[in-house]
């Protein structure tokens, strides 16, 4: 069977914004549905493609937003919470997968695809974000039969617009010695374009259905060699010190009380686990073929020319 109307949450984020590029040009028809329309605005200049501003949160408005749809994407993931008790996790990452659930069945759609990551596991994983990720996936897997469901779980991903060596590249540009938390974590960097094939490769695939597939990149690298890297792309001179993980702790434990939790306890527990894939084969681009292009020259007019340039327009 072919999926051609597809319905993405979260899809105006950094890989939303990749992974509808690649549907469009697959000659899918897409809604995205978003909080707030204003940031969805990049997207207007691809075909085919439906903006709605929408509480997806809401069971009722979720229901009417799936009429007709052949297929949903879920996107939805934050790094940090607003509140500091796991609370809002678990209502980006299970309560509303549940509702996405309820949707899909309310409307009979029975394609799903949904955005994890790497390392998450209900029960054991270090953080909350990953726990909560895992329970999400796994309320969604234990529908199998009802719903085709096939899940993806991304090491760290990367492309223009990341918010990996882009923040990175601010904050090494601000500082010329460098104190660097959990450097020793490892990452298996994925591209924001292979992640997006992926995602466009198995929509209509049934051998994909009920599978869950973790995403690597070829190469792993510590955090410590990414953020050098990072700065030998910029052209900078940097002293990168990775911290002892005391002072790591002491560090997340201040920022946490920080607007906007720059770093914050979770960030730091979920850095306690390597980023890397134990099984699988890897996806093909490598971090040297891509980040150079596009490091610390991303503007918001050039990603827009690069999306008309993919329309065509
Ligand atoms: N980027 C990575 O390195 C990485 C690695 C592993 C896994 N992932 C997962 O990949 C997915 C996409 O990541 P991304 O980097 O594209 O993130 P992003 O740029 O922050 O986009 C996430 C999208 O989710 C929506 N969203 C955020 N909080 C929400 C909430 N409380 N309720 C409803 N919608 C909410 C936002 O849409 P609106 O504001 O338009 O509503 C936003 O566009 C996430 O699930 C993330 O956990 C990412």
């Amino acid at each position: 069977m072919q999926y051609n109307k597809i319905c993405i949450l979260g899809g105006s984020g950094f890989v939303g914004t990749h992974l509808i590029s690649q549907l469009g040009a697959a000659g899918k028809s897409i809604k995205v549905l978003t909080r707030r329309k204003e940031r969805s605005k990049h997207l207007s200049v691809l075909p085919d493609i439906e903006i709605v501003e929408a509480n997806v949160h809401d069971q009722h408005v979720l229901n009417e937003q799936l009429k007709g749809m052949d297929a949903v994407i879920n996107l939805v993931g934050i790094l940090n919470e607003r509140e500091h008790n796991g609370d809002g996790f678990r209502y980006a990452h299970v309560e509303l997968p549940r509702k996405i659930l309820n949707a899909c069945h309310e409307n009979k759609i029975s394609r799903l695809l949904h955005m994890g990551a790497l390392n998450a596991d209900a029960n054991s994983s270090p953080s909350r974000y990953l726990r909560s990720k895992g329970e999400g996936e796994n309320q969604l897997h234990s529908f199998a039969g009802k719903i085709n469901v096939t899940s993806f779980r991304p090491s760290v991903i990367y492309g223009p617009n990341d918010s990996f060596f882009n923040r990175f590249a601010g904050l090494l540009k601000l500082m010329p010695i460098f104190p660097l938390a959990c450097a020793d974590t490892r990452f298996a960097p994925v591209f924001v374009g292979d992640v997006a094939r992926r995602f466009v490769d198995a929509l209509d695939d049934p051998g994909t259905f009920g599978q869950r597939y973790d995403l690597c990149g070829p190469k792993e690298y510590t955090l410590k060699e990414l953020v050098e890297y990072t700065g030998q792309s910029l052209g900078l001179k940097r002293t990168i010190i990775g911290q002892p993980d005391i002072l790591s702790q002491i560090q997340a434990i201040m920022l946490e009380w920080v607007p906007g939790k720059p770093f914050s306890i979770d960030n730091f527990q979920s850095l306690q686990v390597d980023s890397v894939c134990k099984e699988g084969t890897p996806e093909p681009t490598t971090v040297e073929s891509i980040v150079p292009y596009y490091l610390g020259r991303q503007q918001k007019t050039e990603l827009k020319d690069q999306y008309r340039q993919l329309a065509r327009r």
